[in-house]
C-alpha cells in the first residue's frame, strides 16, 4: 500500500530542528519515547523552542500531536528521553509542579469551561493552586481590565457566553497563573472565522507583548501557521518535515497533504 505520508525519508534531524530556534532556549525536548500505558506513541522525538517563539505542530488525525503536549504537562508515561525548561529537567514533575514551579499551562483541546459558575468564578479556579488568593483576584482583574468582553459578563454564568467567549475565557484562566509557556490544543476547533481571527490576536498579542512562549496544535494548518514562527509536522509519532511558518505554507508536500492545495 503507498503511503501519502512518505515523506519521513528526508525527516529533519536534532541540528536542523536546533536551527529554527536558535536564541535562548526555552523548552527542549530531546529523543523522548512516550505514550500511554506500555503502548508507545511518540518515538524518538526532538523538540526545540527558544523564549517568547511560537510552534505550531500539524499532522495527522492520531500522528500523537496532543500527546506531545500531554507529555511536556506531565500525562504520559515517558519511557526514554528528557524534556527540559529552561535547561532544567522536568521529565518527572507532576503537571501540578510544572504549573507552579516552571510555569506551563495546559489549554484543552476540549471545552472546558463550568457552565454553572460564573465567568469570574472560572477565572479564579485557574488559580486554585496558588498559595496566594489575593495574587490569583489580582491576575483576573487585570484580565477583566484587558478584555471587555469577558468584564461584561464578569457575574453571569459562563454558559451564556459565546464559542469564541468561551475560548478567552480557557485561555485567560491559565493566564491566572502567570505561566511562560502555553501549550494550546485546537484553539481554533468549533469556532466561526470571526471567533478564529480572534482568539490568534489574543495569542498573539501574549506572544509579542507578554513574552510568553506557545506551543499549538492546529487542525487549521493554514491559521497554525500564518501564526506560528515556526511549525513541525508529525506523523505517526514522528518529525516529518519542520520549518519556519511561512516557507512550510509554500511547501508543496505540506501544501498537497494539509492545505487542500
Ligand atoms: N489517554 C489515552 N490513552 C490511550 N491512548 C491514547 C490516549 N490519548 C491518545 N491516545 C492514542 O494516541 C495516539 C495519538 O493520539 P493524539 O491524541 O496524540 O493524536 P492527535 O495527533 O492529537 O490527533 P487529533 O488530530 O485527532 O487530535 C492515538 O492512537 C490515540 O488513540
Ligand atoms: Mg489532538
Amino acid at each position: 500500500m503507498s503511503n501519502q505520508y512518505e515523506v519521513l525519508g528526508k525527516a529533519p534531524g536534532s541540528e536542523e530542528l536546533k536551527k529554527l530556534s536558535p536564541n535562548d532556549n526555552h523548552i527542549t525536548i530531546k529523543k523522548i519515547s512516550a505514550g500511554y500505558g506500555k503502548m508507545e506513541i511518540l518515538h524518538n522525538l526532538d523538540l526545540f523552542v527558544s523564549k517568547a517563539q511560537s510552534l505550531c505542530l500539524i499532522g495527522p488525525n492520531g500522528a500523537g500531536k496532543s500527546t506531545i503536549l500531554h507529555s511536556i504537562y506531565g500525562f504520559t508515561n515517558i519511557f526514554s528521553g528528557s524534556i527540559e525548561i529552561n535547561g532544567k529537567d522536568i521529565t518527572k514533575l507532576t503537571p501540578a509542579e510544572k504549573l507552579k514551579s516552571v510555569g506551563i499551562a495546559y489549554i484543552l483541546q476540549d471545552n472546558s469551561v463550568f457552565p454553572d459558575m460564573t465567568v469570574e468564578e472560572n477565572l479564579l479556579m485557574g488559580g486554585f493552586i496558588k498559595d496566594k488568593t489575593e495574587e490569583s483576584y489580582e491576575e483576573a482583574e487585570k484580565i477583566f481590565q484587558k478584555y471587555e468582553r469577558l468584564r461584561n459578563r464578569r457575574n453571569q454564568p459562563a454558559k451564556v457566553l459565546s464559542g469564541g467567549e468561551r475560548r478567552l475565557l480557557e485561555i485567560s484562566r491559565a493566564l491566572v497563573m502567570k505561566p511562560s509557556v502555553l501549550l494550546v490544543d485546537e484553539p481554533s476547533i468549533g469556532l466561526e472565522p470571526r471567533y478564529i481571527d480572534m482568539v490568534f490576536d489574543i495569542l498573539g498579542d501574549l506572544q509579542k507583548n507578554e513574552k510568553k512562549t506557545i506551543i499549538m496544535v492546529e487542525q487549521n494548518a493554514k491559521k497554525g501557521l500564518e501564526f506560528a514562527d515556526i511549525g513541525y509536522v508529525l506523523v505517526s509519532g514522528q518529525i516529518a518535515i519542520a520549518g519556519k511558518g511561512d516557507d512550510l505554507l509554500s511547501n508543496p508536500d505540506v501544501g498537497r497533504l494539509f492545505l487542500g492545495g
